[in-house]
């Protein structure tokens, strides 16, 4: 089969568009015919190791975190899937990925793929999708009725944490720039800030919310000044670099590392296939692509690399300065906007659309 692989860490340039064996599902495993999977800042942190203490990888590895495709075989262990079953899933990280035409997935992780959606499109759901769920109903604890300011709710996951956030029944301020706007206001935010008019901790100041969610890479300076539209007891929760550990003031400040559940992902789907949450697909490029976009991605990368290693320091920060050219990939034309989903060419035209 077709895959996109790396034989070492580095920059974009270690993928490889290349043949590669097709798995076999092992016990607890099927096998997915890929429909599409779908780029994540994750995926270019992996590439570069920069997290190869917490989660080293085996090589040639296969990058790709999100998972749609119809299932084509199940393995030993696996009663609750059949071939043909069209599914979603958040795959490990140390794992073989789906930037392939087929891939082996653990059975704990899979959900029915939505209905309503084109299946490729689907893709774009897993990783942001679980990011916003766990933020909002595990870390921040959201209560109908409660104030939440999400900052960068233009991102993917800030997309889907609007559209949770409203109907769980808050009130939401949402930060966003002119490419998402009015997306965010579809979505039923009841106030919106242009961040890139003026800086939101001007426009609140003096202002207090339950919950303030963090979904844009910031400094420790940005994070505390954000820390401060918190109210008495509130929650500081991000999913980008964390906040001060300790306010005074009973804010808890909750640092958010999503983590794969299929049962939150089947609340997900169905309320894809209920008309309740869109998901908002940029771009749909061929498998083959993959390389590109990473290198299109590799500048926004560097921003959110450098601010973590300022904010945790460590090794992190170490490995930073040892090796810049990992995360500074050589500059590609077109920065990524938006969630792109990547489509292997034997996915392109014979996948079911749902
Ligand atoms: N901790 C975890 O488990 C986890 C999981 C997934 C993602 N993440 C992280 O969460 C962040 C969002 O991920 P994503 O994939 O959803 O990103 P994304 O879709 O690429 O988000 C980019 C968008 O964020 C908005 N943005 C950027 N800087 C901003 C700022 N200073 N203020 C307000 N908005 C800003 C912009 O929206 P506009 O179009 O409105 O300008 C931009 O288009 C990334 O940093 C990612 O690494 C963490």
């Amino acid at each position: 089969m077709k895959a996109v692989r790396y034989h070492s860490y580095g920059g974009s340039d270690v993928l490889i568009y290349e043949e590669a064996d097709r798995p076999v599902a092992g016990e607890g495993e099927v096998v997915v015919l890929v429909a599409g999977t779908s780029y994540n800042d994750a995926d270019s942190g992996l590439r570069a190791g920069l997290r190869q203490d917490l989660l080293p990888l085996a090589f040639p590895h296969i990058p790709g975190l999100d998972l749609a495709g119809v299932i084509t075989e199940v393995g030993e262990g696996v009663p609750d899937w059949s071939v043909g079953d069209t599914v979603v899933a958040l795959l490990p990280a140390d794992a073989p990925g789906a930037a392939a035409e087929y891939v082996a997935a653990p059975a704990e992780a899979l959900a029915p793929a939505p209905r309503t959606v084109d299946l490729a499109d689907a893709a774009a759901l897993p990783l942001v999708g679980l990011t916003a769920w766990q933020a909002l109903f595990e870390n921040a604890d959201l209560k109908p009725g409660q104030s939440i300011l999400i900052n960068g709710a233009g991102s993917a996951v800030g997309g889907y944490a609007v559209q949770l956030a409203v109907q769980t029944g808050a009130t939401v301020t949402a930060t966003a720039g002119a490419r998402s706007r009015d997306r965010i206001r579809s979505y039923g935010a009841d106030r919106i800030v242009e961040y890139a008019v003026t800086p939101v901790v001007q426009v609140l100041a003096g202002q207090h919310f339950d919950v303030v969610l963090q979904l844009a890479p910031a400094g420790p300076e940005e994070n505390a000044r954000l820390v401060d539209l918190v109210a008495d007891g509130g929650a500081f929760v991000s999913v980008t670099t964390p906040g001060p550990p300790d306010t005074g003031r009973g804010v808890r400040t909750v640092h958010v590392f999503a983590r794969s559940d299929a049962t939150q992902l089947a609340e997900l789907v169905a309320r894809v296939d209920a008309g309740e949450l869109a998901i908002e697909v940029a771009e749909r490029l061929p498998l083959v692509d993959l390389p590109a976009v990473h290198a299109r991605a590799a500048g926004r990368f560097a921003r959110i690399a450098e601010l973590a290693a300022q904010v945790e320091g460590g090794d992190l920060a170490e490995r930073l300065r040892a090796d810049q050219a990992v995360v500074r990939a050589p500059a590609a034309a077109g920065e990524l906007v938006g969630k792109t989903v990547l489509i292997p060419m034997s996915s392109a035209s014979d996948t079911p659309r749902h």
